[in-house]
């Protein structure tokens, strides 16, 4: 049997991305990121990134068909972000995919963004079970336990902000530029951990909350600024990332003693974050399990991640009629649930 053909669109927040997968392999992968774009707003700003998204999105297309050197005849299925994300972004990828799933007559795979995060890491080996995985972005953060493919058990969450949002924020009252995580994480390896910031939060459950954390950076900051004294960023950056980093490793280790696993797994933006990838590695070391830190580029939102889910996907024939709409609050549990 010839190897099928997935393209896969995804449009979720700031980056335009369609990817076409062979079999298993990677024909094309093209991002168009928006980043140039927020970043004079020091954030996504959710009517310029659905703009962006329509300009883009047939320019993308045909640079992954000339890339992959395939025609659209070729496509076995469509595969497409539908949430979570922002509403307006999501509603672009999704229409463009089911007016090429209408036109070739081909079968609509919806997929849940954050589930494609994690199987991204099976572009360097294969899941194996009982897995944890760490599920870390602008959006979201949340400890996933599965127990066999495409099972997703929330076991942690954060009550509040998402890491990456405070990452972001702390970024931002700092004066770096967006995306805030890149910058702080960068800063922090040239500085002393010397502010004292809160990482205790814990309420006895597996569920982390940043909110105070990034509360306590705002404060600290504008204090030491209307004292007059100067805010030294390499050392707020490394103070800061320490604690946000250190909460988590808490709950992955408590998580970790609660349902023993056989491999770890990073997924998300946040995932990039060098001292996360680091404590993880060694969590992993220390208890003798597998781990999988995700390749720098599969960290940013790309079109290869919702293909490689999407394949699997496309072998249980999980697909949706084109009436299928987006869900910018779809739960990972209902990643194969929606109404049509
Ligand atoms: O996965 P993603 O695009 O977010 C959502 O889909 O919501 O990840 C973006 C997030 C941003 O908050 C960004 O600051 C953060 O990932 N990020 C990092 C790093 N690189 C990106 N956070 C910490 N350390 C990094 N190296």
């Amino acid at each position: 049997m010839k190897p099928k053909i997935i393209l896969a669109i995804e449009s979720s927040c700031d980056e335009t991305a369609i990817a076409v997968l062979k079999g298993k392999k990677l024909l094309a992968n093209v991002v168009s990121s928006q980043i140039d774009f927020h970043q004079k707003y020091g954030g996504v700003m959710p009517e310029i990134a659905s703009r962006l998204h329509l300009e883009n999105i047939g320019f993308v297309l045909s640079e992954a068909l000339e890339k992959s050197k395939i025609k659209m005849e070729d496509v076995s299925a469509i595969a497409v972000t539908r949430g979570p994300g922002l509403i307006g972004s999501l509603q672009i990828g999704l229409n463009a995919a089911k007016t090429l799933a209408m036109i070739y007559q081909l079968p609509l795979i919806p997929v849940h963004h954050l589930a494609a995060h994690i199987y991204a890491n099976e572009f360097v080996k294969p899941l194996v079970f009982p897995a944890l995985a760490v599920v870390v972005s602008g959006g979201n953060t949340e400890l996933i336990y599965m127990t066999k493919h495409l099972s997703f058990e929330v076991i942690g969450a954060t009550l509040d902000d998402a890491i990456g949002e405070c990452f972001d924020k702390c970024a931002r009252v700092l004066g770096l530029p967006y995306p805030g995580g890149v910058y702080v994480d960068k800063y922090a390896k040239e500085g002393q951990i010397t502010y004292d910031l809160p990482s205790h939060f814990d309420d006895g459950t597996l569920n982390v909350s940043y909110s105070g954390l990034k509360t306590a950076v705002v404060n600290l900051v504008n204090n030491l600024k209307q004292a007059g004294q100067v805010v030294r960023i390499p050392d707020m950056c490394a103070s800061f990332q320490t604690a946000a980093i250190k909460m988590l490793v808490k709950r992955i280790n408590k998580a970790l003693d609660k349902y023993p696993v056989t491999q770890i797994v990073l997924a998300g933006g946040v995932s990039a974050n060098s001292l996360l990838r680091e404590e993880v590695a060694s969590i992993a070391k220390a208890r003798n399990i597998d781990c999988i830190l995700p390749p720098l580029w599969t960290t940013t939102d790309n079109g290869a991640m919702i293909a490689i889910l999407g394949r699997r996907l496309y072998q249980k024939k999980t697909f949706s009629s084109l009436s299928i709409d987006s869900d910018a609050n779809w739960r990972i549990e209902d990643f194969d649930k929606f109404k049509t």
